[in-house]
């Protein structure tokens, strides 16, 4: 038996990066030219879910009279006349066990890990506890209309079993990893290189693959990880085919001096994780802000994904990340909150900030290139574009549902915008999680606003 929905609405995504060149259109179905545009927008669109996946998207009065026997069936149109329909937002960076201690006070990096993150960690080791955050957490992103996210655990396998567990039940797509480290954390956060081997070997096994589940082999970052440890990394990463790397680079000054002490013979901190066998096309490092031009063109060069965290960058005084010389290097970047570092669970609040880093450089960051970066641009940094970020046929149907009139101010500054990119960049200043009236995976409601 199949099952057909149709949601009537405007409609936005993404073919392909936005750029001079290659310009969105506005009204799809009426477009002469034949060069792919990097957006397409129907302003009284139809999109068409089936079995969890896309059918087909389109302009709703050409569509609508193909579908006269599915009508005639029963299907029934959902109307959303002042909404704007979006693919399901991807969070390329966030740690689950951090969800409580949002808005932690006073520090950066290195003090407010040892402060505030590491004890907060600590509490991992009980299940139970695990298991209550993971569903907060996972309520937290769906409420805030994201689909799928990469995700740091802690070094207790039992809280990735708590989060896959939880993530399965909503049918979710998932990246997700237990910690690694074995040196300068407390003891009671520490595994060593074999520990951190079989139990990571353990988890791959038993999660990487299920359903939508995928597995992000995770040291926290190289000042935690002994060399023996990185290694090991780098040998599970070359025995599971597509499994992902995850982790953290070049944040802060204070970190990256320590990990020139730590790793002497280094060229430079990606060559740390280099060494170890552990940048390639499914390696996805947090932050790189403070890189040298070396270490963007190895990124590049290797396929790896930068995941810029600016609510992160600015809470921590960790710097402002220079966006366009890793564009020009041909490096991936999608968009992470780095919760709870990070102060915001919504990606529209994270879009919001990194236009602000990059106006504090001189920059402008475009909103279609924001927008990009929060659905298809994330995809494409966690090597995922053949199965989610936009609405080609045959995709998994992740997607949300935004709600143009959520607020009184909000109703009343778009009914001002002239054009889409207008719309979009509003959204992406005023918006929060109030916007987001319903989000779907795999064509599932899984979150509808009260
Ligand atoms: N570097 C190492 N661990 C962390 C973490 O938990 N959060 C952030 N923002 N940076 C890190
Ligand atoms: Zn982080």
């Amino acid at each position: 038996m199949t099952s057909l929905a149709a949601y009537r609405g405007a409609i936005l995504h993404f073919l392909h990066e936005p750029n001079a060149t290659a310009p969105g259109v506005t009204n799809p179905d009426d477009a002469t030219s034949t060069a792919l545009p990097a957006w397409q927008y129907w302003q009284d669109g139809l999109l068409l879910v089936e079995n969890g996946h896309i059918r087909q998207l389109g302009d709703a009065s050409e569509l609508l009279p193909q579908l006269a026997a599915e009508l005639a069936e029963g299907l029934a149109i959902q109307h959303y006349p002042h909404h704007l329909i979006l693919p399901g937002f991807v969070d390329t960076h966030i740690h689950y066990p951090q969800t409580e201690m949002i808005g932690a006070y006073g520090e950066q990096l290195l003090r407010w890990l040892n402060t505030y993150t590491f004890p907060t960690e600590q509490k991992f080791a009980n299940p139970a506890y695990a298991e209550q955050v993971a569903a907060f957490f996972l309520a937290e992103l769906l409420r805030n209309g994201t689909t799928t996210a990469m995700v740091f655990g802690t070094v207790h396998p039992q809280s990735v079993d708590a989060l896959f567990s939880a993530a399965q039940q909503h049918g979710l797509r998932l990246i997700a990893g237990k910690v690694m480290m074995d040196r300068n954390a407390p003891s009671a956060l520490c595994d060593t290189a074999e520990t951190s081997y079989s139990e990571t070997r353990a988890l791959i096994e038993r999660w990487h693959g299920v359903d939508r589940l995928q597995y992000a082999i995770t040291p926290r970052f190289a000042i935690t990880s002994s060399p023996e440890q990185l290694n090991m990394a780098g040998k599970l990463l070359s025995e599971f085919d597509d499994v992902y790397l995850h982790t953290h680079l070049a944040e802060n000054h204070d970190e990256v001096a320590w990990v020139k002490e730590l790793f002497p013979t280094a060229r430079h901190y990606l060559d740390v994780y280099a060494q170890a066998g552990l940048v390639g096309k499914r390696s996805v490092f947090a932050h790189g802000i403070h890189l040298s031009d070396d270490e963007c063109s190895l990124l590049a060069s290797r396929d790896a994904a930068i995941a810029h965290c600016p609510t992160s960058n600015l809470f921590l005084g960790s710097g402002l990340l220079n966006l366009t010389r890793l564009q020009n290097a041909g490096v991936k970047v999608g968009l992470g909150t780095d919760i709870g570092a990070g102060s915001s669970f919504s990606l529209f609040r994270t879009m919001d900030e990194a236009y602000k880093v990059q106006q504090l450089q001189g920059c402008n960051l475009a909103p279609m290139q924001a927008l990009y970066m929060a659905t298809l641009g994330g995809a494409k940094a966690l090597d995922l574009e053949s199965k989610i970020g936009n609405f080609a046929a045959g995709k998994e149907a992740d997607f949300t549902l935004l709600d143009l009139h959520a607020t009184p101010l909000l109703k009343f500054r778009t009914a001002h915008c002239k054009n889409i990119e207008e719309l979009v960049f509003v959204l992406n200043t005023l918006g929060d999680d109030r916007l987001i009236e319903k989000t779907f995976a795999l064509g599932r409601c899984v979150h509808q606003r009260d």
